[in-house]
């Protein structure tokens, strides 16, 4: 077993500022291993914390406390302590992240918005274009719609250039945020199959996947983040 990423004694508060300085605590005391080639499935009810700590495994938000390891060009970075600059570099090389929501980018057509990532680490434009084509195929974004801007797409056409970003690589982990949540039965069955196929080059998966026929076809356990942390604290 080879651990890519990780967690230990990981807490996360939000001190709403704005508020009087009122502490809202999100998840406590989480510690997760995540080896090469396994998709652990964040599972818990709606506002538990499973964004927020999915965020903050791609250092988008800074927990409280604990540490977050990524195997990360033959050493460890941890991702609460890392320099902007070294995040930058985790997030280019090692960790992928699929948002819930494509943040787009305005002009940028959606070829390039799914190439972008593999050009930054140096495949060459034809190929990473080439790879970037073959993904968007097969998420059935048709062809006349490449060379637009994603701004205009339907909310399941944004997010399946955003699925299509993420796997443009094969990055060594890799986090979901309800990949398949507005997508059709045909279009779920293909991330499911992505996600299989990534697994299968030992990527390291967290996802969160509301849908049970997913997670059943691609979680190999469950990570419980539990409400009553919060209500106990
Ligand atoms: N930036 C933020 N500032 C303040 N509170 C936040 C912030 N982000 C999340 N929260 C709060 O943290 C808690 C957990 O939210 P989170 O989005 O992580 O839940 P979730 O488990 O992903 O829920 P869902 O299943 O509905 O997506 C919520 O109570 C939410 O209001
Ligand atoms: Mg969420």
């Amino acid at each position: 077993m080879t651990i890519m990423i990780s967690v230990a004694e990981l807490s996360k508060n939000f001190v709403l500022h704005t508020q009087g300085g009122t502490v809202i605590p999100v998840f406590e005391n989480l510690s997760l291993d995540v080896n090469a080639g396994e998709c652990v499935c964040l599972h818990g009810p709606s506002g538990s914390g499973k964004s927020s700590l999915l965020r903050s495994l791609y250092a988008n938000y800074k927990p409280t406390s604990g540490s977050i390891s990524v195997a990360h060009e033959g050493g460890w970075v941890d991702l609460t302590k890392a320099e902007p600059y070294k995040i930058v570099e985790v997030r280019r090389q090692t960790v992928g992240y699929v948002s819930q929501f494509l943040r787009v980018i305005p002009r940028v057509p959606a070829l390039e918005v799914v190439a972008e990532p593999a050009k930054l680490v140096g495949l060459p434009a034809q190929a990473a274009e080439e790879k970037a084509k073959s993904l968007l195929s097969r998420l059935n974004i048709p062809e006349r719609l490449w060379s637009i801007a994603p701004a205009t797409f339907s909310g399941g056409e944004q997010q399946r250039v955003n699925i299509a970003r993420g796997f443009v690589r094969d990055y060594p982990v890799l986090l979901l945020d309800e990949p398949t949540a507005s997508l059709d039965a045909a279009n779920r069955q293909v991330v499911i199959e992505l996600i299989l196929e990534a697994k299968a080059r030992g990527t390291a998966i967290v996802g969160i996947f509301h849908d049970a026929e997913v997670r059943e076809a691609v979680a190999d356990r469950l990570f419980e983040v539990m409400a009553f942390q919060r209500s106990a604290a």
